[in-house]
This record gives C-alpha cells, structure tokens and sequence, in this order.
C-alpha cells in the first residue's frame, strides 16, 4: 500500500534509524512489524493452553469484534474506570504537559484514543505543534484513533504502530523527548513477572528526557469492583468469550462458543479480578494443526484475562526502583482511579547502591 497525497509527513519519523526498514505501512500513516513469526498466535496458544491451570494471552481478545465490545464496556454503567479517568484526565491535562513540557505523546495500548483526546488538546495548545503515536494490537483501534486525530488534530502528526508493546517500545526513537501515555489500568492486565518485565523494558528504552504517565484503577470495595467486570448487559461476557471465537479462527482450535461460559470473581490475596471461559459440560477440545487435543472439564476455567488493582503510593515505591522518580498524582473524589506521572531520572539498573 502507498501512502495517499495527504500523508506528505513521515509517519517513520518515530521509529529508530536504524528500525524503519524493520516496519512496513499498512494503511496510511500505520506500521506494523514486518517480521511477524507466522505462527506466533498459534504456538503461544497452545503454550498456555496446555499449561495448568490453562491460560490464554490478552492478546486474544482484541480483533475487530473485540475491539467495538471493549468500547461498549467503556460506556458502561457498572465500568466506572474511564469516565473516572478521563474526568481526572480533562481536569489535569493542562499541568499535566506543563509539567512534561515535550512536543511527542506516545500511547500505549491506544484504542480509539477517546480519553487522550484531552491530552492531544493541551499539547496543541501549548506548543502548536507535535507528534502522536497510537501503538495498538487491533487495526480497527488504530484507524479511529487516526480518523479522530486527524480530524481534531490536523496540527499534529499521527502515527499509528500495529504492534505489541514491545516491539513497539524496542523500535521507537529514544532521541525525540515524549511522553509515554499508558491508560485505563492497562497495566492492570499483566501478570506480575510480565509487569516487571515490561517495565524493565520500557525504562531500557526511555530517553533521558522521557515522561511517563500511568492510568490505574484502585483497591477499592470488591462489590464495585466485581459489578464492574460482570455486567448485567453480558458485554464483558461476550467480550471475554470472544477470546475463544478468535483462537478457533486463528488456528483451527475446536472451541465450542456454545459449551463454554464467563465466570468473575475478584481475588483479594492478589488484589486482581479473575476472568475465566468455563466449560458448561465436559468435551474434548482439538487442535488439528498440532495433533493435540485436551479434555476441558465441566467447571474448569480457563484463564483469559486479568485486571489487577493498585495502591499508588505502592506503585510509586516499586517504580522508582526501576529509576522513574514521581513528578505527580492525581485522583478522584472517591478515589477509585490514580494517575501517576514519572520522569525517568537513571537507567532501571541503577539502583544499586554505590
Ligand atoms: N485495563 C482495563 C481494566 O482492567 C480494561 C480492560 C482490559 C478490561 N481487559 C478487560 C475491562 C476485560 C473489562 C474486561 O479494567
């Protein structure tokens, strides 16, 4: 695909020198990695899958179907995480990007950027100029997130990475000084080992004069937090089941929609929501492309997504470990959403005493 006559800037410009050729546009002002190992999905599938207890990959759950019913539950009466963070959000943005005073937003996990758009506003406002790129799984995320940034915001440069994080974070340019945008208690959804890696990873990767803002949802009364990821429309259900769909397409597996249900419940050792697939009775499930078959259980859950809540002042203990000093924090009258900026003061090693 080319670039069309109104894509006269250059959406590499993001990306290391030495990266670009690794990328190829796939839509205007889109990049994705060109050496996707081909069959990535479907050994990581059967790594968790046949791991105990089993487990699918967030990933999963973000094709186009994934990504609308993920916006439905935005929109939701019971999810009162991003209304809570964009209202701190619209509130804030103005000290937010005085106090990280760069020309760049890089979001992490963009979706269709709708909370962002505060930030792009500030950003604009303050310096007239600027760059930002929307890093998502999901094409269809990427291509709202372009339409609505180039509707709005004609005077900034959009570049959209179809990527996961860390190819993504690996490729981007440490020498333009910007602020990684990382909302919606994104974060929330790793396991811990991959928490740490990712920040590891990411502090690597940051510049010297590189900002991070992180979106969290708080420990809270578990009844809220439990209404939230179960409402009585079924969104975060068929959300969560659509996981099992993606695979079946994606490798021939032989999940059966029609045998298997969501179950939540909320994890206080661990502080963490739990979202499982459940088997409604017990059936072998196949995998053809790897002669390997299970049998799933009547009442065995199969793990398929995590959301972890937070104590900031934890957070900030644990993130300036990895040498990102605390610049500020921001929450809501009830206190159930943080967000949390950081400027990376030394590399994530540098910790150790001297
Ligand atoms: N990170 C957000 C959260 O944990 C959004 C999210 C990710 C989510 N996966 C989800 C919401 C699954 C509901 C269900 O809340």
């Amino acid at each position: 695909m080319t670039l069309g006559p109104a894509d006269t800037r250059e959406p590499a410009e993001i990306l290391s020198t030495g990266d670009r050729a690794t990328w190829s546009v796939t839509a205007p002002s889109i990049l994705t990695p060109r050496r996707r190992p081909p069959d990535r999905v479907a050994f990581g599938m059967v790594r968790t899958l046949f791991d105990r207890p089993r487990w699918l990959e967030p990933c999963h759950l973000y094709d186009e179907r994934g990504s609308l019913l993920f916006e439905e539950i935005c929109e939701l009466p019971e999810y009162y995480t991003t209304r809570t963070e964009a209202a701190i959000l619209e509130r804030e943005a103005g000290t937010l990007m005085s106090l990280a005073p760069v020309e760049c937003i890089v979001e992490l996990g963009a979706g269709f950027s709708k909370k962002t758009v505060h930030l792009l506003k500030a950003l604009s406002r303050a310096r007239g100029r600027g760059t930002f790129a929307a890093v998502d799984v999901s094409a269809t995320a990427l291509m709202a997130s372009r339409s609505m940034a180039e509707e709005l915001f004609p005077e900034l440069a959009f570049t959209g990475l179809e990527a996961r994080f860390e190819d993504a974070i690996t490729s981007i340019t440490p020498d333009i000084p910007k602020l990684v945008v990382f909302l919606g208690s994104t974060i929330g959804n790793f396991t811990p080992t991959d928490m740490l890696h990712f920040f590891t990873h990411l502090c690597d990767h940051m510049g010297p004069e590189d900002y991070l803002l992180l979106g969290v949802d708080r420990i809270k009364e578990p009844e809220i937090i439990e209404r939230a990821y179960n409402d009585s429309r079924g969104v975060t259900a068929a959300f969560i089941l659509n996981a099992f769909t993606n695979v079946t397409r994606a490798t021939g597996a032989g999940f059966r929609p029609e045998k298997i249900t969501y179950r939540s419940s909320y994890s206080r050792a661990r502080e963490r929501v739990e979202m499982y697939g459940i088997a409604t009775e017990t059936h072998r499930v196949e995998f053809p492309r790897h002669s390997a078959s299970f049998v799933w259980e009547k009442g065995e859950g199969i793990l398929v997504e995590t959301s972890r809540k937070f104590d900031p002042d934890d957070l900030q203990v644990l993130l300036r470990s990895f040498g990102l000093e605390s610049l500020g924090h921001w929450t809501d009258p009830k206190r159930w959403f943080s967000l949390l900026l950081f400027r990376r003061t030394a590399p994530s090693g540098g910790m150790e005493p001297k």
